[in-house]
């Protein structure tokens, strides 16, 4: 029996049966020992394009490349053995045609061994959608703020403040759940429309910045975790501060180092007995 048949992963027919259920737990992940650290505590662990910025400093998710999510997807998987990891296909690598959306996405499962894609878009992303579930690729949505389209929504802006934005979401999430997607990202929307999404369509909505009464949670585990500090949004909870931990342990490190006080005996090799030839 393969390494795969016995896989203990939580699978994209389950995941997808958790609607109306105990909440879905997701947090980013774009390293082994992050992963690692997460796993045993989250549903699915997403690789997103937000790395372009979390890890790469990058001003937007629009840079952030096919080889990076491989690498990266690659990355967490070896990291991880329970939970549902799912990659971002980046800004450029499917938004052309189905067909382009496909190789890209074939990619991703083929070279990482991760179970699902993540996609942006609503109803234009539909055929899409469609295209891959039927081919053997699971899709998970995002509708609403998405960050890929920041050009033509003018920036991070919550989205369904006025009636006529709600709505475009509202049919966005339909369209995506109609399309064959098993999950959907619902980001930066006013409270009630993500509660009226996750009534009225039969797969699990997965909510940042959204609601509780979403179907599940993600958060950048980095903003979670206190280490990227550039800005935090609202919609975050900072659980733990290790930013500051960091730079307080790099500052006794230097301080060590520069008083030789690092490395100490314990750290250092002695050499080992030679026996005598005479
Ligand atoms: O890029 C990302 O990290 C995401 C999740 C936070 C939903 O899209």
């Amino acid at each position: 029996m393969s390494a795969q048949t016995v896989s203990k992963r939580i699978t994209v027919p389950q995941l997808r049966a958790r609607k109306g259920g105990v909440p879905i737990v997701s947090l980013t992940a774009y390293t082994t020992p992050i992963a690692r650290l997460l796993d045993p505590h989250v549903d699915i662990l997403m690789v997103g394009d937000s790395l372009g910025m979390v890890v790469y400093g990058l001003g937007s998710t629009l840079g952030v490349t096919l080889e990076m999510m491989i690498n990266h997807g690659q990355a967490v998987v070896r990291g991880s053995q329970r939970a549902l990891v799912v990659i971002d296909l980046p800004f450029g690598s499917y938004q052309e045609s189905p067909e382009v959306a496909f190789r890209a996405a074939a990619r991703v499962l083929a070279e990482t061994g991760a179970q699902a894609v993540k996609l942006e878009g609503g109803a234009e992303m539909a055929a899409t959608i469609a295209f891959l579930t039927q081919r053997g690729v699971p899709v998970m949505g995002h509708v609403g703020l998405t960050p890929q389209s920041i050009n033509t929504l003018g920036g991070f802006r919550t989205q369904g403040r006025d009636d006529a934005t709600a709505r475009r979401v509202l049919a966005d999430a339909g369209a995506v759940a109609d399309a064959g997607a098993f999950s959907v990202v619902v980001e930066g929307t006013v409270e009630a429309l993500a509660t009226e999404i996750t009534a009225s369509i039969a797969i699990p909505t997965i909510g940042i910045g959204a609601s509780p009464n979403c179907d599940g949670q993600v958060l950048v585990s980095d903003d979670v975790l206190g280490v990227f500090a550039d800005f935090t949004p609202k919609f975050v909870k900072r659980y733990v501060e290790l930013g500051p931990l960091i730079s307080e342990a790099a500052a006794t490190y230097s301080a060590e180092v520069r008083a030789r006080t690092f490395p100490g005996p314990e750290h250092c090799f002695g050499m080992s007995q030679r026996s005598v030839v005479s």
